[in-house]
């Protein structure tokens, strides 16, 4: 979703034409996207801007936008004297007010609902991968999670919206479509002309109609909204990938009881084998919390072995960091740092086997993947495969840069995959 706010905030600069600059001390306007996701991430914003207040131009105005911004209110004027705007994840489409009235201090973390979608310029070039916000907001109240505060309750957009947007970034140069929302498949539009419910599957259906989009995918879901339809997607629609990201957070169902979310794991166990019946090749991906308030060793354990278990790809693991609003900040049983950081390391050490074991069996497999820029050195293009593994080729001697390529997979590490085009 700050990917896509980013890309959002970075449209309506250029259609003030302005350009980008990595470098503050040359930018007129300097906007921090922010998450508050988990406390480190808020400290970081926060010594990001003690650092570019020093080299920053006098007369540049700089702000903060996103969840520390709303987290923060108007804490952040006072913590950072020079700050000039302050502005939330729904109300960020006013960073129009203070390009046209730039003396003005800007605080606003109102929860405007779906208003900034349609209150900013639609992207004039889409990237390859158009990422399309179909809800905002969440209604699980998971007891460790900001989400809920910072983006409000669960709205879902109009499915006409939503397929405007799609054909937009198709007609601009889109070739993979990626829905987002914090509770992604628990989209539900009840529309109030027709009396007709419309759910994540229908968009999907009406997407993978697009002939220009190759690839559709979703992100994050909610274990227990993976309705029946939206499975058998997978089954039905080839334009889907053979991948999804659905956190189960703890194998423990003690933990996962104090953590507000589903807590049968036998249910999600059979969630996973549906999945895989409607398309065998499908890898899961998930996001782990170590060290939630009581977690015991046994818990913990628990975790270890479901990753092993479901065989996760492309999976995170963060230490509890209890963050202001929520439930869990309050329970007793807080776990010392020094035991969420062994069993971090531990978690992090099998998912990078798991990750590695998948890897080392892709080779030889032939994949279609979709380009996605330059590696560092300039030598090398870098390629998403449909498992959303980075694969690295090297760069054609001539002719232009196939957006789609057919790429066998010769060797593989733990972080990465190297390819050759197949002609
Ligand atoms: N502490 C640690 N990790 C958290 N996440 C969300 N809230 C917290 C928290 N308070 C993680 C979850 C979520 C991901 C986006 O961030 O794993 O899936
Ligand atoms: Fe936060 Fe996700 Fe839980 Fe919603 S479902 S409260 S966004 S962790």
């Amino acid at each position: 979703m700050n990917v896509y706010d980013g890309q959002r905030l970075a449209a309506l600069m250029e259609s003030r034409g302005m350009t980008a600059t990595t470098d503050p001390a040359d930018a007129d306007v300097i906007l921090l996207n922010t998450c508050a996701v988990r406390a480190k991430a808020t400290d970081k914003v926060y010594s990001a801007l003690g650092r570019i207040r020093r080299v920053k131009k006098p007369d540049a105005l700089m702000g903060i936008v996103g969840c520390v911004a709303r987290e923060s209110g108007a804490d952040a004027f006072r913590r950072v004297r020079d700050l000039n705007f302050v502005l939330g994840p729904q109300s960020y489409h006013k960073l129009i007010d203070i390009l046209d009235n730039p003396d003005a201090k800007l605080l606003n973390i109102d929860m405007g609902g779906l208003e900034k979608f349609d209150a900013l310029p639609p992207m004039t070039r889409s990237p390859l991968v158009a990422y399309i916000p179909i809800q905002e907001g969440c209604n699980h109240c998971c007891t460790y999670c900001i989400v809920p505060y910072t983006r409000g309750r669960e709205l879902s957009r109009d499915p006409i919206d939503i397929i405007n947007d799609v054909t937009h970034a198709a007609q601009t140069g889109a070739v993979e479509i990626c829905f987002l929302g914090q509770n992604v498949n628990g989209y539900k539009f009840a529309d109030p002309k027709s009396g007709q419910t419309y759910r994540l599957s229908d968009l999907i259906q009406e997407t993978a109609k697009i002939d220009v989009i190759k690839r559709i995918r979703f992100t994050s879901s909610y274990p227990t909204e993976m309705t029946d339809d939206l499975i058998d997607m997978f089954r039905t629609e080839p334009k889907l990938l053979p991948f999804l990201n659905m956190p189960i957070q703890s194998g423990s169902p003690d933990v996962l009881t104090r953590m507000n979310r589903p807590n049968d794991v036998n249910q999600y166990i059979d969630i996973v084998n549906k999945l895989r019946d409607a398309r065998p090749n499908i890898q899961i991906s998930s996001d782990f919390i170590v060290g939630f308030p009581g977690e015991t060793d046994d818990d913990f354990e628990q975790t270890m072995m479901i990753a092993r278990k479901i065989g996760y790809i492309n999976s995170y693991c963060f230490k509890y960091s209890p963050r202001p609003h929520t439930v869990a900040a309050t329970m007793s049983g807080q776990i010392p740092e020094q035991i969420k950081a062994v069993r971090l390391a531990r978690l992090d050490g099998l998912l990078n086997e798991i990750q590695r074991e998948f890897n080392d069996a892709c080779r030889d497999q032939v994949m279609e993947c979709l380009y996605e820029g330059p590696d560092k050195t300039g030598m090398h293009l870098v390629y998403r495969t449909p498992f959303m593994q980075q694969t690295i080729v090297a760069r054609p001697t001539d002719g232009p840069i196939a957006h789609l390529a057919r790429i066998r997979i010769t060797d593989a590490n733990k972080a990465s995959l190297r390819g050759e085009i197949v002609e």
